[in-house]
Protein backbone atom coordinates (compact mmCIF):
# COMPACT_ATOMS: atom_id res chain seq x y z
CA UNK A 1 0.00 0.00 0.00
CA UNK A 2 1.09 3.55 -0.72
CA UNK A 3 1.34 6.19 2.19
CA UNK A 4 1.71 9.70 2.14
CA UNK A 5 2.47 11.29 5.54
CA UNK A 6 1.61 14.98 6.02
CA UNK A 7 2.96 16.46 9.17
CA UNK A 8 0.95 19.83 10.40
CA UNK A 9 3.40 21.92 12.16
CA UNK A 10 2.62 25.34 11.33
CA UNK A 11 1.75 26.08 15.19
CA UNK A 12 2.85 29.47 16.84
CA UNK A 13 4.59 27.61 19.98
CA UNK A 14 2.58 30.03 21.79
CA UNK A 15 2.52 27.89 24.64
CA UNK A 16 5.61 26.54 24.55
CA UNK A 17 7.40 30.46 24.56
CA UNK A 18 10.65 29.37 22.57
CA UNK A 19 10.85 31.99 20.22
CA UNK A 20 10.77 29.95 16.97
CA UNK A 21 8.05 27.65 15.62
CA UNK A 22 7.43 24.48 18.28
CA UNK A 23 8.79 22.03 15.25
CA UNK A 24 12.09 23.53 14.89
CA UNK A 25 12.95 23.71 18.73
CA UNK A 26 15.82 21.40 19.48
CA UNK A 27 15.58 18.42 21.72
CA UNK A 28 19.21 17.08 22.59
CA UNK A 29 20.88 19.48 19.37
CA UNK A 30 17.95 17.96 16.85
CA UNK A 31 14.87 19.65 15.87
CA UNK A 32 11.40 18.08 17.04
CA UNK A 33 10.47 17.83 13.69
CA UNK A 34 13.07 16.04 12.18
CA UNK A 35 12.68 13.82 15.36
CA UNK A 36 9.11 13.16 14.43
CA UNK A 37 9.75 12.49 10.77
CA UNK A 38 12.91 9.53 12.43
CA UNK A 39 9.90 7.83 13.42
CA UNK A 40 8.42 6.27 9.89
CA UNK A 41 11.71 5.60 8.53
CA UNK A 42 11.23 2.40 8.51
CA UNK A 43 7.90 2.55 7.25
CA UNK A 44 7.06 0.54 3.67
CA UNK A 45 5.21 1.97 1.32
CA UNK A 46 5.97 5.90 2.54
CA UNK A 47 5.81 7.56 -1.00
CA UNK A 48 5.89 11.12 -0.13
CA UNK A 49 6.01 13.61 2.86
CA UNK A 50 4.97 16.57 3.28
CA UNK A 51 5.25 19.14 6.38
CA UNK A 52 3.27 22.41 7.04
CA UNK A 53 4.78 24.76 8.15
CA UNK A 54 4.39 28.46 9.19
CA UNK A 55 3.78 30.72 5.84
CA UNK A 56 7.05 32.59 6.97
CA UNK A 57 9.30 29.51 8.15
CA UNK A 58 8.79 27.92 5.27
CA UNK A 59 12.72 27.85 4.74
CA UNK A 60 14.10 27.53 7.77
CA UNK A 61 11.80 24.35 7.92
CA UNK A 62 13.97 22.84 4.55
CA UNK A 63 16.84 23.54 6.46
CA UNK A 64 15.74 21.53 9.55
CA UNK A 65 15.51 18.47 7.24
CA UNK A 66 18.81 19.13 5.01
CA UNK A 67 20.13 15.34 4.69
CA UNK A 68 16.87 13.28 5.84
CA UNK A 69 16.66 9.98 3.92
CA UNK A 70 13.71 8.11 3.90
CA UNK A 71 14.38 5.74 1.08
CA UNK A 72 13.67 7.54 -1.87
CA UNK A 73 10.91 9.42 -0.18
CA UNK A 74 9.92 12.82 -1.58
CA UNK A 75 10.36 15.10 1.17
CA UNK A 76 8.56 18.97 0.93
CA UNK A 77 7.69 21.69 2.82
CA UNK A 78 4.14 23.92 1.84
CA UNK A 79 2.78 26.67 3.84
CA UNK A 80 0.15 26.56 6.71
CA UNK A 81 -2.64 28.16 7.42
CA UNK A 82 -5.04 29.90 10.59
CA UNK A 83 -5.94 26.50 11.96
CA UNK A 84 -4.51 23.32 12.30
CA UNK A 85 -7.58 22.12 9.72
CA UNK A 86 -6.27 24.98 7.08
CA UNK A 87 -2.87 23.35 7.33
CA UNK A 88 -3.98 19.63 6.92
CA UNK A 89 -5.69 20.76 4.09
CA UNK A 90 -3.44 22.65 2.63
CA UNK A 91 -0.97 19.71 3.02
CA UNK A 92 -3.17 17.24 1.26
CA UNK A 93 -3.26 19.82 -1.47
CA UNK A 94 0.25 19.78 -2.14
CA UNK A 95 0.48 16.38 -2.67
CA UNK A 96 1.40 14.44 -5.71
CA UNK A 97 1.77 11.18 -5.81
CA UNK A 98 -1.50 9.67 -5.63
CA UNK A 99 -1.21 7.28 -2.42
CA UNK A 100 -4.22 5.24 -1.36
CA UNK A 101 -3.78 5.99 2.45
CA UNK A 102 -2.68 9.61 3.72
CA UNK A 103 -1.77 9.39 7.07
CA UNK A 104 -1.72 13.36 9.20
CA UNK A 105 0.97 13.05 12.51
CA UNK A 106 1.56 16.51 14.54
CA UNK A 107 4.98 17.18 14.42
CA UNK A 108 4.91 17.65 17.75
CA UNK A 109 4.38 14.39 19.19
CA UNK A 110 8.55 12.93 18.26
CA UNK A 111 8.14 9.82 20.49
CA UNK A 112 5.21 8.31 18.60
CA UNK A 113 6.16 4.14 18.67
CA UNK A 114 6.36 2.47 15.59
CA UNK A 115 4.13 0.16 16.57
CA UNK A 116 0.95 2.55 16.75
CA UNK A 117 2.64 3.99 12.91
CA UNK A 118 1.87 0.50 11.41
CA UNK A 119 -1.66 -0.15 13.86
CA UNK A 120 -2.77 2.94 12.67
CA UNK A 121 -1.94 2.31 9.04
CA UNK A 122 -2.91 -1.71 8.84
CA UNK A 123 -6.57 -0.31 10.37
CA UNK A 124 -6.72 2.39 8.17
CA UNK A 125 -5.92 -0.12 5.02
CA UNK A 126 -8.59 -2.13 6.58
CA UNK A 127 -11.48 0.30 7.29
CA UNK A 128 -10.75 3.92 5.77
CA UNK A 129 -10.14 5.54 8.98
CA UNK A 130 -7.86 5.27 12.42
CA UNK A 131 -6.14 6.72 15.04
CA UNK A 132 -3.81 6.64 17.47
CA UNK A 133 -5.71 7.64 21.17
CA UNK A 134 -5.25 6.57 24.86
CA UNK A 135 -7.25 6.12 27.67
CA UNK A 136 -7.35 9.47 30.55
CA UNK A 137 -5.07 8.49 33.49
CA UNK A 138 -7.24 11.33 35.59
CA UNK A 139 -11.08 11.08 36.36
CA UNK A 140 -12.78 13.39 33.98
CA UNK A 141 -15.46 15.95 34.95
CA UNK A 142 -17.38 17.67 31.97
CA UNK A 143 -18.37 21.35 32.06
CA UNK A 144 -22.22 22.26 31.46
CA UNK A 145 -21.36 26.08 30.68
CA UNK A 146 -23.58 27.03 33.69
CA UNK A 147 -21.17 26.45 36.19
CA UNK A 148 -22.14 22.97 36.82
CA UNK A 149 -19.42 19.66 36.19
CA UNK A 150 -20.70 16.24 36.22
CA UNK A 151 -18.40 13.25 36.43
CA UNK A 152 -17.63 11.11 33.08
CA UNK A 153 -16.82 7.48 32.83
CA UNK A 154 -13.02 7.44 32.06
CA UNK A 155 -13.28 3.85 31.01
CA UNK A 156 -15.53 4.76 28.14
CA UNK A 157 -13.37 8.26 27.08
CA UNK A 158 -10.21 8.05 24.95
CA UNK A 159 -7.59 10.93 24.61
CA UNK A 160 -7.44 11.38 20.39
CA UNK A 161 -3.87 11.33 19.47
CA UNK A 162 -2.04 11.41 16.07
CA UNK A 163 -1.18 9.36 13.68
CA UNK A 164 -4.52 9.17 11.98
CA UNK A 165 -4.39 7.85 8.26
CA UNK A 166 -7.26 7.40 6.05
CA UNK A 167 -8.14 6.04 2.53
CA UNK A 168 -7.21 9.21 1.04
CA UNK A 169 -10.28 10.18 -1.18
CA UNK A 170 -12.26 9.90 2.18
CA UNK A 171 -10.00 12.53 3.74
CA UNK A 172 -10.11 14.68 0.56
CA UNK A 173 -13.86 14.74 0.84
CA UNK A 174 -13.96 15.08 4.51
CA UNK A 175 -11.79 18.18 4.24
CA UNK A 176 -13.99 19.57 0.96
CA UNK A 177 -17.58 18.98 3.27
CA UNK A 178 -16.16 20.55 6.17
CA UNK A 179 -15.35 23.45 4.02
CA UNK A 180 -18.45 23.61 2.53
CA UNK A 181 -20.61 23.49 5.83
CA UNK A 182 -17.93 25.34 7.92
CA UNK A 183 -17.11 22.65 10.19
CA UNK A 184 -14.33 23.64 12.33
CA UNK A 185 -12.52 20.42 13.90
CA UNK A 186 -9.74 20.27 16.31
CA UNK A 187 -8.31 17.11 14.40
CA UNK A 188 -9.34 15.30 11.10
CA UNK A 189 -10.61 12.15 12.44
CA UNK A 190 -13.85 14.25 13.59
CA UNK A 191 -13.67 15.38 10.03
CA UNK A 192 -14.01 12.08 8.72
CA UNK A 193 -16.22 10.68 11.02
CA UNK A 194 -19.11 13.74 10.38
CA UNK A 195 -19.13 12.08 7.17
CA UNK A 196 -20.78 9.37 8.59
CA UNK A 197 -17.61 7.28 8.25
CA UNK A 198 -16.57 5.48 11.87
CA UNK A 199 -13.01 6.04 12.84
CA UNK A 200 -11.07 2.55 14.28
CA UNK A 201 -8.51 3.45 17.89
CA UNK A 202 -5.47 2.14 18.07
CA UNK A 203 -4.57 2.55 21.76
CA UNK A 204 -1.10 3.72 21.82
CA UNK A 205 -0.68 3.05 25.50
CA UNK A 206 0.36 6.62 26.28
CA UNK A 207 3.42 8.31 25.99
CA UNK A 208 2.84 9.50 23.03
CA UNK A 209 3.23 13.13 23.97
CA UNK A 210 2.69 15.95 22.40
CA UNK A 211 5.26 18.58 22.87
CA UNK A 212 2.97 21.78 24.40
CA UNK A 213 4.42 23.35 27.22
CA UNK A 214 8.18 24.31 28.11
CA UNK A 215 8.55 21.43 31.04
CA UNK A 216 7.33 18.92 27.85
CA UNK A 217 10.80 19.65 26.06
CA UNK A 218 12.64 17.91 29.39
CA UNK A 219 10.19 15.05 29.61
CA UNK A 220 10.70 14.16 25.72
CA UNK A 221 14.92 14.54 26.13
CA UNK A 222 14.75 12.21 29.28
CA UNK A 223 12.61 9.56 27.35
CA UNK A 224 15.01 9.59 24.85
CA UNK A 225 17.64 9.42 26.44
CA UNK A 226 16.57 5.84 27.84
CA UNK A 227 15.59 4.13 24.74
CA UNK A 228 18.25 1.82 23.28
O1 LIG B 1 -2.03 23.48 18.85
P1 LIG B 1 -1.87 22.00 18.84
O2 LIG B 1 -0.71 21.55 19.69
O3 LIG B 1 -3.13 21.23 19.08
O4 LIG B 1 -1.46 21.66 17.34
C1 LIG B 1 -1.33 20.34 16.90
C2 LIG B 1 -0.46 20.32 15.66
O5 LIG B 1 -1.08 21.11 14.63
C3 LIG B 1 0.93 20.91 15.92
O6 LIG B 1 1.91 20.04 15.33
C4 LIG B 1 0.85 22.25 15.25
O7 LIG B 1 2.09 22.69 14.72
C5 LIG B 1 -0.15 22.03 14.12
N1 LIG B 1 -0.83 23.26 13.68
C6 LIG B 1 -0.77 23.64 12.34
N2 LIG B 1 -1.37 24.81 11.91
C7 LIG B 1 -1.99 25.62 12.80
C8 LIG B 1 -2.09 25.25 14.17
C9 LIG B 1 -1.49 24.06 14.58
O8 LIG B 1 -0.19 22.92 11.54
N3 LIG B 1 -2.51 26.76 12.35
Amino acid sequence: VSIALVLPSAGSGRRLDAGRPKALVEVAGVPIIRRTIERFASLAGLVELVGVAPPGAVLEFNEALVGLELRGCEIRVVAGGESRQDSVRAGLAALTKDAEIVCVHDAARPLVGKETIDAVIEAARLSGAATAASRPADSVREDDGEGLTRPLDRERLWLVETPQAFAAELLRQAHARARATGLQATDDASLVDSCGHPVVIVDSAGGNIKVTRPEDLDLVEAILAKEP
